[in-house]
């Protein structure tokens, strides 16, 4: 996610030459131009906060720690499967654990290799493994390359184990969002991990190699295969979501973003009560503070108070809205404009299948384009769902009726319709009024 825009810098008109100085189009995001921030960047998503700023998770990371301790010191760890929902710090508690254990085994004179992958990035079997290979081949110095394209997924694991056996005493590999690795040829989905667990029984490696897979998909583990599961053995941790207490340190662990004095007292208790309602997601929490501070900033407001915690909140929803329609087809967002239009018309929140898709091929006629068949309808429900922008449960109708699945809109109904709006001309910006 980039930063609004400020006024002043996207503007036109400024191809004069170095003589007139710089251009403010490519202005560094200085933030001494700024009244209320001091460093914003302590509230960007991406940052990886330091481990002083890491609160509330101390149980989950001296679990996590209980598994992969044998690698620190040269024995065989447990692989570890990681749940919990979205925001919960999973992936962050992994790269900490994993992190610390690699300092602490390097005290000891002990190379260890931490390897992490974002499935949902390298999403098949052959681009995990590459992508297991580069990062170890990265830790090793190698100059080595390993090309990105082109090879079988053995190769991967060749170079893997080469890698592991020449450069290292011992390896932790992070699976992030495992869920999203996609089924090969034969359906199977956890080669991986089947490879990476059992690398060292076949031979193939002297090395002990850590693994921590990651997921928000709770069921996720159930449906491994049943090799897969005896090898992996069936350790898992789940993160419950943060309560607002947690929320609120988690804030005020990052309160120095803003200036002294920049911040209304109120601002952190009231937004860490409205993430911790829905979810406890401290993603979402960090985002309504970054936004308030924002929309403060740009009314030109000298606090950030309570009264702009509401639209930060509405554009955090919006934000991460739009993260996930920007990979999704116009007829998904049809989709999901038809259930948002139920959920405010009607006095209940759940539809069925055939209800959404009554409305859906209203919105398409609207727009003059033809719908997709009810199948499709419902597998692009099924999505949503997996995205967590839906909840779908399945039903039964009692006597006679059947089964059938109902559809809950997670999102705030005006937010869907901006944001959908807004891919196709309006911006979330208008949320706000
Ligand atoms: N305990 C915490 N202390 C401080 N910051 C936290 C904590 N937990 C989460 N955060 C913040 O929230 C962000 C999201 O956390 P993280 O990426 O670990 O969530 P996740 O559980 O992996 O979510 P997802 O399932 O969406 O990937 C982190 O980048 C961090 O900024
Ligand atoms: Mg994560």
């Amino acid at each position: 996610m980039t930063d609004d825009p400020r006024p002043g810098e996207t503007g036109s008109g400024t191809n004069d030459s170095a003589a007139s100085g710089p251009d403010p189009l490519f202005a560094p995001d200085d933030d001494e131009t700024t009244t209320l921030f001091r460093d914003r960047t302590l509230l960007e998503v991406g940052t990886v906060p330091d481990s002083d700023r890491i609160v509330g998770r101390d149980e989950e990371i001296q679990d996590l720690a209980g598994y992969i301790r044998p690698v620190v010191s040269g024995a065989a760890p447990t692989p570890v499967l990681v749940y919990g929902k979205t925001g919960t710090g999973k992936s962050l508690v992994s790269r900490h654990v994993s992190e610390r254990a690699r300092a602490e085994a390097d005290r000891r004179g002990r190379r260890l290799a931490v390897a992490y992958v974002d499935c949902a990035q390298h999403s098949t079997e052959a681009q995990a493994a590459c992508a297991v290979a580069r990062a170890l081949n990265t830790a090793a110095g190698s100059p080595e390359r390993i090309p990105l394209k082109g090879l079988g997924r053995s190769h991967y694991y060749t170079y893997t184990w080469e890698l592991l056996e020449t450069h290292f005493d011992g390896a932790i590999v992070i699976l992030d969002e495992i869920d999203r690795l996609q089924p090969d040829a034969d359906g199977n989905r956890d080669n991986i991990l089947m490879q990476l667990s059992r690398a060292r029984e076949a031979g193939k490696i002297d090395t002990d190699v850590g693994i921590i897979g990651i997921s928000n998909k709770i069921d996720w583990g159930k449906e491994l295969n049943q090799r897969v599961r005896s090898s992996l053995g069936s350790e898992e941790l789940i993160f419950p979501p943060y309560d607002a207490d947690q929320l609120r340190d988690i804030m005020y662990a990052r309160e120095d973003a803003f200036r002294e004095g920049a911040l209304a007292e109120e601002v952190i208790p009231k937004a860490a009560a409205l993430a911790a309602r829905e979810h406890g997601d401290a993603r979402k929490a960090i985002r309504i503070l970054k936004n308030a501070g924002e929309i403060a900033e740009g009314r030109a407001d000298e606090m950030v108070r309570e009264s702009h915690l509401t639209a930060a909140k509405k554009r955090a929803e919006a934000d991460r809205l739009l993260e996930l329609l920007s990979t999704q087809t116009p007829h998904a967002k049809h989709v999901l404009l038809a259930l948002a239009s139920l959920t405010e018309h009607r006095d209940r929140d759940e539809f069925r299948t055939t209800e959404v898709f009554d409305v859906y091929r209203l919105v398409c006629a609207n727009e003059g384009i033809e719908a997709l068949k009810l199948d499709r309808v419902r597998e692009l429900l099924d999505e949503q769902a997996f995205l967590d922008i839906t909840e779908a449960h399945v039903t039964s109708g009692g006597r006679g009726a059947g089964t059938y699945k109902l559809h809950r809109l997670l999102k705030d109904p005006d937010v869907v319709r901006n944001c959908v709006n807004s891919e196709f001309g309006t911006t979330p910006e208008d949320l706000e009024e």
